[in-house]
């Protein structure tokens, strides 16, 4: 079965899905699949044939990205062709079209340009390794509805639902499970007192986090401590909702929340089967300081600084919790193939969520496939169980 794999991507999160890309291709079991990697660029050019994402990884320091060569052929989706409708350009076409191809190749009606356009043959899944918008927020989900190609994860509701954590709140509201507290604010359009008497109204406590609405891994996302006089709080909050800002105009301003950061994987290969939930597990940073969280750096920049441990040191029936908490959250955003929830235990036993992933870290110091591990899925296993139960 010949499966798309999507990486890279237009989002701030480029690097992250590249490494991921890397950790699946590594992980999928070739006698079953042949992998078709397609790239995307951060400025959006889809091409084949570039670097071969199985050599990247996080120990170099630098991060990968996906860059047009002379050796790559640029991609062209003809959704009226469904299945067969991914096209590629010439070695080196750079064209002039923005896309990667000449305008006057793309006429395929025309007998002397038809030759530059090949179809990369039949597809029978595409696994979109992305992460961020673009990539997780239903938009190439709606992409591939519309080529009618079977894509492994979540449908454009959900996709769209969980990566903007103001609306996953509301989804998840509805549905009578707990998330933090907090308030949404226009970073194009605010003003740092009212921000902060709305702050009071809610009767947040502090430290706040505060963060884009539509990212991910940690990027914009700012801890807000309790200052001692208002005029330091205004600025910190000023600078902390610019921070976010650069990311999304939609700015979330979050309580805190004390307790365990634990993140369960959500199994659904088949659609309308019944969601699995692995063991949860737990980030422990190695060298805890009071003003530090789970940031980009100590995700991705600086591996020793945490890992991971499945299950985490809860007691088992909290972890039953927080299995069911996750399964329902997942169903309550109409969740499909695959989705990482991520939970606050706080030191009472509740669970509370923190956010929905639809298309989770699959980096090889990543929760998802490491929680499956430990739970007894392997992660050829679960690589090969998302894509098979998309098959038709
Ligand atoms: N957004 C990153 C990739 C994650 O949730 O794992
Ligand atoms: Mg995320």
């Amino acid at each position: 079965k010949r499966v798309v794999v999507l990486y890279g991507g237009r989002a701030d999160e480029h690097s992250i899905s590249c490494i991921s890309t890397a950790g699946v291709l590594n992980a999928m079991d070739t006698e079953r699949f042949e992998p078709i990697p397609i790239g995307i660029t951060k400025d959006g050019k889809w091409i084949v044939g570039g670097e071969d994402p199985r050599g990247w990884n996080l120990d170099g320091g630098e991060l990968p990205t996906v860059k047009i060569t002379p050796e790559t052929r640029p991609v062209l989706l003809d959704p009226s062709l469904g299945k067969d409708g991914f096209l590629v350009g010439e070695p080196g076409d750079l064209g002039s079209a923005g896309n990667g191809f000449d305008s006057n190749v793309v006429n395929t009606s025309d007998p002397e340009t038809h030759h530059a356009v090949t179809s990369l043959g039949h597809v029978d899944a595409v696994l979109p390794v992305l992460h961020g918008p673009y990539g997780e927020d239903g938009t190439i989900q709606g992409l591939l509805e519309m080529m009618g190609v079977p894509y492994v994860g979540c449908g454009v509701f959900a996709s769209a639902a969980c990566m903007d954590k103001h609306f996953t709140k509301v989804v998840l509201s509805a549905a009578g499970i707990a998330t933090a507290p907090g308030i949404t604010v226009d970073a194009r359009n605010f003003t740092a007192s009212d921000v902060l008497a709305q702050i009071d109204e809610a009767q947040l406590t502090y430290p706040l986090f505060v963060k884009p609405s539509r990212a991910g891994s940690s990027f914009g996302v700012t801890k807000v401590e309790a200052a001692d006089d208002r005029e330091t709080q205004l600025d910190r909050l000023t600078a902390a909702i610019a921070a976010g800002g650069e990311h999304d105009w939609k700015v979330l301003i979050e309580q805190g929340i004390d307790g365990h950061e634990v993140e369960c994987a959500v199994l659904c290969a088949k659609p309308g089967d019944e969601p699995e939930a692995s063991w949860p597990g737990e980030i422990v940073l190695d060298h805890q300081d009071d003003d530090q969280f789970y940031d980009f750096d100590s995700k991705y920049m600086d591996a020793s600084a945490s890992h991971v441990e499945v299950p985490a040191n809860l007691p088992v029936s909290v972890l039953e919790d927080v299995r069911d908490v996750a399964r329902r959250a997942f169903k309550a955003v109409d969740g499909a193939g695959l989705s990482r929830v991520d939970t606050f235990v706080t030191p009472d036993g509740s669970v509370i969520i923190n956010e929905i992933n639809t298309m989770p870290g699959f980096t090889p110091i990543s929760m998802y496939p490491k929680a499956w591990e430990a739970t007894g899925v392997s992660y050829t296993e679960l690589i090969t169980r998302l894509i098979e139960g998309v098959l038709r």
